[in-house]
């Protein structure tokens, strides 16, 4: 039975020791997100962006999956898992980006094309993946674009990462939706210009959501995990992050010798801070929050997901 603080509530420590046991006892795993709050690393089992999240969820054994991150993502997990239950800790849990195209708005924007293939980025709902022939992560764009032979696609809603990959693959016409992330478009070309200033030794690493502009004036601009791996591996000493505040926590905790700087201090995405331990501790305990998809557009979205699945990187 778990111990209470003198607030009433389970403290931190016994959280983490409640949900280890919860886990074993219920053949559960974590899958979590870098941009959600640092602490949930410690019952994690496995921590990264989402194309890597996927192939974990494709890969595993456990009954249940806790999905410590957005709904999309969560989702992704359950259309890889039909018989598995995926929870999503914490419902308010969501994207701007993937809000802001629904299936009439995919189906206006297809309907001026024919015959382009439409690449849909995973932030999007199982309803509008049901509608697109294929999806991909931040990690894996460039592959799967490649993957279709085709001369021009159709993709969204990111208009900027569908930006980065023309731009990247030079000979392919990337028609792109006009969707973004308000988390990442905070970053003006002013910041780069500034830290490029105040850090001239830096090497400055953008997420590709970021406005084209910005991604531009980067050295390097990769998914959050090719972020991470980038400075790892780098012999460079400082760093400017040009994405969620999240990375810069956990880059700073894992390399202690290296210097990080958070290009800006609000970049932080509010739906990726709403699950906590608590809220773990509750839907591993009473199976809350479970993910359904709707049967209508469930094998279709798998259908989209497991073409993605499928590339080889
Ligand atoms: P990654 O594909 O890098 O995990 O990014 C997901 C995301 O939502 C970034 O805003
Ligand atoms: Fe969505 Fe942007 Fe948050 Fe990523 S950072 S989950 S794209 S709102």
């Amino acid at each position: 039975m778990a111990c209470h603080n003198f607030y009433g509530n389970i403290n931190l420590m016994n959280y983490i020791e409640e949900i280890k046991k919860l886990k074993n006892e219920k053949n559960a795993i974590i899958l979590t997100h870098c941009y959600q709050p640092i602490e949930i690393d410690e019952v994690s089992d496995y921590v990264g962006d989402s194309f890597y999240l996927s192939k974990k969820a494709a890969e595993t054994n456990a009954d249940i999956i806790v999905f410590a991150g957005v709904h999309f993502m969560a989702q992704s997990a359950k259309l890889l898992n039909p018989n598995k239950k995926v929870l999503l800790p914490n419902p308010k849990s969501g994207c701007f980006m993937a809000d802001m195209i629904g299936v009439n708005e995919l189906r206006q924007f297809k309907s001026k094309y024919s015959n382009i293939p439409a690449v849909c980025y995973i932030n999007s709902t199982a309803e509008v993946k049901a509608e697109c022939d294929i999806c991909c992560t931040s990690s894996n764009a460039i592959d799967v674009v490649k993957s279709l032979g085709a001369d021009k696609i159709l993709f969204l809603p990111d208009t900027y990462l569908g930006k980065w990959i023309e731009e990247k693959l030079g000979n392919i016409k990337v028609i792109t939706y006009n969707g973004f992330c308000p988390t990442h478009l905070r970053i003006r070309i002013e910041d780069m210009e500034n830290s490029r200033k105040q850090y001239p030794n830096a090497k400055i690493l953008a997420h590709p959501e970021c406005h084209t502009e910005v991604s531009k004036l980067a050295d390097f601009v990769g998914s959050t995990k090719e972020i991470m791996n980038y400075a790892k591996e780098s012999n460079e000493k400082q760093f400017v992050i040009v994405t969620e505040k999240g990375v810069v926590d956990r880059l700073k905790r894992d390399l202690p010798q290296k210097e990080f700087i958070l290009i800006k201090e609000d970049i932080v995405c509010q739906n990726m801070k709403w699950n906590s331990l608590e809220d773990i501790y509750n839907a591993l305990l009473n199976e809350e929050h479970e993910i359904e998809v709707n049967e209508e557009v469930f094998e279709k979205a798998k259908k989209c997901i497991k073409r993605m699945m499928g590339v080889n990187i």
